[in-house]
């Protein structure tokens, strides 16, 4: 499984936060994807809570990009490099087209696997642009990234308890210390 970055080098701590936490959700959600395949021919309750828990990971995952990462790149990539970004927009909103349409399904049948699958495609694709040609360009601005990671840090914090996925999540030290700051080492990393 893929869990390091083809940039590493070798140091674990290279990569600027922001970019680190990004490429972590990624690994997440295509081990739950995996997970759903696994499930095929399994019940139809555990196909449809992995569906459900990709849609939610992957919703919060876009908010926070959205929110916080796009507007940075718009900011500080070149006018060149601006049509990826557009592109990863339009992606996107057709993804979430989809997830739309497995949380809203009735049934857990072919059409609601067949939906799974496409979703899992195009995110695959999609993930691909992100990590190897826009986080390509931004990677050597790690302190500005490092700082944008810390905030994004903490509205992917917010949003999971929001939809209440965040009890699945790795201990947290938010529900003891407070919610807003953003979380250590520990949060993350560990998938
Ligand atoms: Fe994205
Ligand atoms: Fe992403």
């Amino acid at each position: 499984m893929p869990t390091k970055s083809k940039r590493g080098g070798g140091g674990s701590r290279s990569q600027p936060l922001a970019i680190e936490l990004l490429e972590s959700d990624h690994r997440k959600v295509e081990g739950l994807f995996e997970q759903y395949e696994a499930e095929k021919e399994g019940e139809e309750e555990t196909r449809r809570a992995i569906a459900q828990r990709i849609c939610g990971e992957l919703t919060v995952h876009a908010q926070v990009e959205e929110e916080l990462f796009y507007p940075w790149l718009r900011e500080n990539l070149d006018d060149d490099d601006m049509e990826m970004v557009e592109e990863a927009q339009v992606e996107h909103n057709s993804a979430k087209d989809l997830i739309a349409q497995i949380e809203a399904a009735t049934e857990v049948d072919e059409v609601f696997d067949a939906k799974v699958k496409v979703l899992s495609e195009y995110i695959k694709h999609h993930v691909k642009e992100e990590e190897n040609e826009i986080f390509e360009e931004v990677a050597d601005k790690k302190e500005e990234l490092d700082e944008l990671g810390q905030e994004m840090a903490a509205r992917k914090a917010e949003l999971m308890e929001e939809l209440g996925l965040a009890e699945d999540e790795e201990p947290m030290p938010a529900k003891a210390g407070g919610k807003g700051k953003s979380q250590g080492d520990s949060a993350r990393g560990s998938r």
